[in-house]
């Protein structure tokens, strides 16, 4: 690699090494902004300051690269500045700033997307990261953009202004897929879109109407056997696989009763619930159900009349408008346990 730090290009954007000719153009474009976010002094750094402050990043580029700092210049003049600092071995931290003239034109993204392509082929890195706090929000889309992926919530650690605040952790790796391709542009989004759970759970009736009810371990409340569906898992399969675990019974799913959006509940997100008829077991299968301790204490036929107080009041109108939808009804739409239309 060369001794001499390089500038790199893409189009009207260029990233070149600060000077210290950069000092007076750039000291006073420090604003609240920059200094909310790096919970520094709002008052602009001072002639001297902001010099040594530029000798500092040709230092650290002479020290083996342990940080790498580049002037961002659109159209030819200073429009913020951006880092990457080794963390260890392979791995940089990544630092962004646009001057407030030129926010909100993609610089930020323009100029991160540059260092990174850049810190991978040159600095040999194999990991970026950026540590972003979650209200930040243009922080977190420059992130994205550039194609790092949102990896996790570190909760309150750090501090802000004398708060407490929680960070984002967001990263790329070097064969990760750019972002400019649809691979890259799908991973980037799956990685902030909503996890909503899913749950599946089966009917299963005798011949009087009655349901099979679970009492578990855990709660209160009673409830059809079956539970939150698995990652790559289909709803349907996760009934069987729920029943076979909970309850050591081999059954039959059959149609789709009913789907119902379920609201928050006691600390938990909303979810969505898919509700599958069970082919009713044979006596003598019944006679083999074999509970799983840790989770269920024993199993209920309950008819329609005994639900209240047995189950929590949202399965107690789910179950109240499957009864009433009458014998080989469609699948019904639920929300909260009441039909949509
Ligand atoms: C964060 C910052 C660098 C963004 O710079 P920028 O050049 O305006 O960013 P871009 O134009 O590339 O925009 C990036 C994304 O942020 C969005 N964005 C920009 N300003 C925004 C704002 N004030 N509020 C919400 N979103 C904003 C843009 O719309 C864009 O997303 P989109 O294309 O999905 O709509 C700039 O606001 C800044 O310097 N802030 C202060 C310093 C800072 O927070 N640094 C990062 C610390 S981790």
């Amino acid at each position: 690699m060369s001794d001499e730090q390089p500038a790199l290009h893409d189009g009207d954007l260029r990233l070149r090494p600060w000077t210290v000719a950069d000092v007076e153009a750039t000291r006073l474009l420090h604003d609240a902004e920059i200094a909310h976010w790096f919970d520094v002094a709002a008052t602009p750094p001072t002639s001297e300051h902001h010099r040594s402050w530029v000798e500092q990043t040709h230092a650290e580029w002479s020290d083996a690269r342990a940080k790498v700092t580049f002037l961002v210049e659109w159209r030819g003049a200073p429009a913020g500045s951006v880092d990457v600092r080794r963390r260890s071995d392979g791995v940089g931290v990544l630092s962004w700033v646009t001057y407030a003239p030129y926010r909100g034109r993609g610089v930020a993204s323009r100029a991160v997307r540059l260092l990174v392509d850049w810190a991978f082929t040159d600095l040999g890195l194999r990991r970026v990261e950026a540590e972003v706090n979650p209200l930040n929000r243009a922080s977190l889309r420059t992130a994205l953009w550039a194609g790092l992926r949102r990896e996790g919530l570190l909760r309150g650690n750090t501090t802000l202004g004398g708060e407490v605040h929680d960070t984002v952790v967001l990263g790329r790796l070097a064969d990760d897929p750019a972002p400019g391709t649809r691979e890259g542009f799908t991973a980037m989004l799956d990685s902030v879109l909503p996890t909503k759970r899913v749950i599946g759970q089966g009917l299963i009736r005798d011949a009087a109407g009655n349901v099979l009810l679970c009492e578990p371990v855990y709660k209160r409340d009673w409830d059809l056997p079956g539970g939150v569906v698995d990652p790559g898992e289909p709803p349907r399969d996760c009934v069987a696989r729920e029943i076979r675990e909970e309850l050591a019974l081999e059954v039959t799913v059959g149609r789709l009763l009913a789907t119902n959006w379920l609201a928050p509940w006691l600390g938990w997100g909303d979810a969505v619930l898919f509700v599958y008829e069970v082919e009713t077991p044979t006596p003598a299968a019944l006679a083999r159900v074999r509970l799983l301790e840790r989770e269920i204490r024993a199993v209920h036929w309950v008819a329609p009349h005994e639900l209240s107080g047995r189950v929590a009041p949202y399965n107690e109108r789910m179950l109240t408008s499957l009864a009433s939808a009458g014998a080989g009804h469609a699948t019904l739409e639920l929300a909260d346990g009441l039909p949509v239309r």
